[in-house]
């Protein structure tokens, strides 16, 4: 690092990719997380990964993005989950999308061991008391859990959502 000698903001300009273009294939849908600076914060992640961002066409959402976009306009593009989430997840399953859960559950494939996505992916995130819903669980194509040794008994869904979306896009 001693020979280093682009200055930081530099780099960030040469780093600078343009601006995001829906190409569908990592959709991270926060469907039940209710707090605005998680929705914020995954916001900037789908910028970073190169994917869009699917939430619930309601007020709530709708402001917590307002509030939460700090990428000045540029953010990635936001698909609106009508009419209901249900009927959404049908049509994304219709569509030949995978559904995949970050959840804590038996069965889930332990984040080390995920692979990069070849097809288009919807990204699940659990409201940040409750987690996904078990009927929703039961219907997903793969369940991820990030391994744990801590006391905690949970990651901050931001952070859950972040690591599985940077692991899916071949990031990390
Ligand atoms: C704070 S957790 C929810 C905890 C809730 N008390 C429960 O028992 O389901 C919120 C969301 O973050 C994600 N999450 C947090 N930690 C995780 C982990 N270690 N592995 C997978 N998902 C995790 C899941 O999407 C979860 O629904």
């Amino acid at each position: 690092m001693s020979g280093a000698k682009t200055k930081r903001p530099e780099l960030r300009e040469q780093r600078r990719r343009g601006r995001h273009r829906c190409w569908d294939h990592l959709i991270v849908a926060p469907l039940w997380v209710a707090y605005d600076a998680n929705l914020g914060t995954l916001l900037r992640t789908c910028d970073a990964v190169g994917g869009c961002l699917a939430v619930p066409r309601t007020p709530h959402y709708r402001q917590a993005l307002a509030k939460g976009d700090t990428l000045k306009g540029r953010r990635p593009c936001i698909h609106w989950v009508a009419p209901s989430k249900e009927v959404w997840l049908d049509e994304q399953r219709a569509a030949g999308k995978r559904l995949v859960a970050v959840e804590l559950a038996e069965g889930a494939t332990p984040l080390p061991r995920l692979e990069p996505a070849r097809d288009s992916t919807v990204l699940l995130l659990g409201h940040e008391h409750h987690g996904i819903p078990d009927a929703v669980l039961a219907q997903v194509d793969e369940c991820v859990e990030i391994p744990m040794i801590g006391w905690g008994a949970s990651l901050n869904v931001a952070v859950a959502g972040s690591l599985v979306a940077y692991r899916l896009a071949g990031l990390s």
